[in-house]
């Protein structure tokens, strides 16, 4: 665990969730009046056999804990080392975090528009992530550690993105969630020795929530092609790398829970990109090259930066802060260098929507 400091006291979670870092997970505001715009009409048939899925609800009874959860915990809770232990509350407040930052743009954006379509989706979105949100905040409940949603509201910082860019940003990021709890899920129902926290039980039935969160953005951008073409393709690259970039950085800091779960950091994140890229066909027409020798390189050059920052960060004077700035300078110039390599073309699937087979 490279984190600075440790999650002790229910203020560290708090204050761990509030942080706003390159890595942590951001909360967002966009301009609602063009949200309000959307016009969904060119998918239609397509668009309304998702909103009937929302509307039938298979999941409203799942988000609640059985009664084998608190033996379960009790009795993995005794097998944990506190190394494993802080990098599940870290893996807890910031998964907390990014399931509740979609609650709440999927709340205002709601509020905020009349468009049918749009406030109808918004609101089936926001219903679910916060089942999500408040699902995370009982296992966190269970240490004394639980988020203050309210506050965390009112104190965390708010990204300012452009419609185009919360589309890019948030269909990658349901997209990316789905694929990295199934593949946690399927790896520990081949090994349900390996489970150390009950909730990873809840993780298939959950996963197929963002997958649906990712398939009206699928359609919303595929009724809307001018999002998938000309300049736009370059954001496109961007918000992949981007998106692909923090998770990687992020999860090599967590290498003892994936050890725990049989699997390695490393390898868990290009299961994760393979089963993304491969989705993604499904709306965008490039996918980056994740077998790229310099792509895989310059991944763990990033990691290596990122820890070298964080040895900067824990010192004090000017001589740190001229380390940090000189190891921030050199994730910027690694994140160009990952920008330009050559990217992958793919032809779009005739039909939008897929079903999720991972
Ligand atoms: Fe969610
Ligand atoms: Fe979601």
């Amino acid at each position: 665990m490279n984190m600075s400091t440790t999650i002790e006291s229910v203020d560290d979670a708090n204050s761990r969730a509030v942080q706003s870092h390159v890595l942590s997970p951001r909360f967002y505001t966009t301009d609602f009046a063009a949200m309000n715009r959307i016009d969904v009409s060119a998918v239609r048939e397509e668009w309304d056999a998702v909103m009937q899925e929302y509307e039938g609800d298979n999941n409203q009874d799942h988000f609640q804990r059985d009664a084998e959860f608190a033996q379960e915990l009790a009795q993995s809770q005794a097998q944990w080392t506190p190394e494993l232990k802080q990098e599940l509350l870290d893996f807890f407040v910031s998964s907390l975090t990014s399931e509740f930052s979609g609650c709440i743009l999927y709340n205002e954006i709601r509020k905020n528009v009349n468009n049918p379509d749009i406030k109808q989706l918004m609101t089936f979105m926001a219903r679910d992530e916060s089942r999500h949100a408040g699902f995370i905040n009982q296992s966190l409940r269970d240490f004394n550690l639980g988020i203050d949603l309210g506050q965390l509201k009112r104190t965390k910082a708010y990204t300012y993105f452009k419609p185009k860019y919360i589309m890019y940003a948030t269909y990658l990021s349901e997209k990316i969630g789905y694929a990295r709890y199934i593949t946690i899920y399927r790896q520990l129902e081949r090994h349900p020795e390996l489970r150390f926290h009950p909730i990873f039980r809840w993780f298939e039935r959950w996963c197929n929530d963002e997958y649906r969160h990712g398939e009206s953005f699928a359609l919303i951008m595929r009724a809307n092609p001018h999002l998938l073409s000309g300049l736009n393709l370059l954001w496109i690259r961007f918000f992949l790398l981007a998106v692909y970039a923090t998770m990687y950085v992020r999860d090599h800091r967590r290498p003892i829970l994936h050890h725990a779960m049989g699997l390695d950091s490393t390898q868990y994140d290009y299961k994760v990109f393979q089963i993304t890229n491969d989705i993604t066909r499904q709306v965008f027409p490039i996918a980056l090259d994740i077998d790229h020798p310099a792509f895989r390189a310059g991944l763990s050059h990033l990691v290596t930066i990122a820890e070298a920052f964080d040895q900067a960060k824990a010192k004090k004077g000017l001589w740190a802060r001229v380390q940090q700035g000189w190891h921030g300078a050199r994730a910027a110039v690694q994140f160009a260098r990952l920008f330009v390599l050559p990217v992958k073309s793919q032809t779009l699937n005739a039909k939008t929507i897929l079903r999720p087979t991972w």
